[in-house]
């Protein structure tokens, strides 16, 4: 029986000030995974970890807009900057450093310098996890991570729906090819529940779970499509943040305990 050949290794470099390094991917657009990294983040802080958040979207950094963040880093030498405080996060993301409204329009090498810049030249300090908010796709930015930079694991955040799925697929086999551990799946926008109380599954059922059991990996969690969590996003106060004890909140600490297990 021919046996897999082992994942390709490379050598990759730690984040400097921090203990572990999460990636919260996908490689379909639009199914919150920025709205997801944030709100995992602030669960996180919600168990006593110190947290940093790194917006890796160059092309459409989101952290800016979900933390109303206004300040600029700032560098003391030059060459490294510091990063954004922001109810006790340390952040970073290319919309802190362009005009919101100037498009990126960067070839992939040029991309891959402002990553390694905003991971290795970023001052973060004492941080227990900093989670990386990735752009769509298996791209430049996924290889590079892959590739360069040590990282604890991934979590890949989908609708139920088969179209979103097909890429989850793919973004399975990219970290699974590069030797990054996945740490688990999350299910996002499974239903809504109307006020009637019951739920109505918009996107398909348990998809993402069935496609963690098919490629072994850990299902972290569901998460409801909910007003709330939209709201919290569009006035930049996270809703792990600003209401710890909403349900849905709730739903998302569950999974942060899940992945501090998973991490140990
Ligand atoms: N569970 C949810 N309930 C309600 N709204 C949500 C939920 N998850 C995400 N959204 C909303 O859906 C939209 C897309 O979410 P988000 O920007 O987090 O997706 P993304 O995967 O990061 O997108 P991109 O691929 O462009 O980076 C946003 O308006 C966000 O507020
Ligand atoms: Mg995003």
């Amino acid at each position: 029986m021919s046996q897999k050949p082992p994942p390709k290794q490379f050598i990759k470099t730690a984040i400097t000030g921090t203990k572990s390094t999460i990636l919260i991917s996908s490689a379909k657009g639009g199914v919150g995974k920025s709205t997801v990294a944030v709100n995992l983040a602030f669960a996180l802080q919600n168990l006593g970890l110190k947290i940093g958040i790194l917006d890796a979207d160059v092309y459409g950094p989101s952290l800016t807009k979900l933390l109303d963040l206004k300040e600029k880093p700032k560098s003391q030498d030059g060459k490294a900057m510091s990063p954004v405080e922001k109810y006790n996060a340390q952040c970073m993301s290319m919309g802190l450093l362009v005009d919101e409204q100037t498009p990126m329009i960067w070839r992939g090498p040029m991309v891959i310098s402002a990553i390694r810049t905003m991971t290795q030249k970023v001052l973060w300090k004492e941080r227990d996890v900093i989670i990386i908010d990735m752009p769509p796709g298996t791209g430049d930015t996924q290889l590079t991570f892959a590739q360069e930079i040590k990282v604890d694991g991934a979590i890949i955040v989908s609708t139920p729906q088969d179209l979103a799925l097909l890429d989850v697929k793919r973004g399975i086999q990219m970290f699974d090819k590069t030797g990054v551990k996945i740490l688990g799946l999350i299910d996002n926008m499974s239903f809504f529940k109307g006020d009637d109380g019951k739920k109505y599954k918009i996107f398909g059922e348990s998809g993402v779970e069935k496609t963690a059991k098919e490629f072994n990996k850990q299902f972290l969690g569901y998460l409801p499509l909910h007003q709330d969590l939209r709201n919290s996003a569009d006035i930049g106060d996270p809703l792990t943040h600003s209401h710890p004890d909403h349900e849905v909140s709730k739903l998302f600490i569950e999974i942060a305990k899940k992945i501090m297990a998973s991490l140990n």
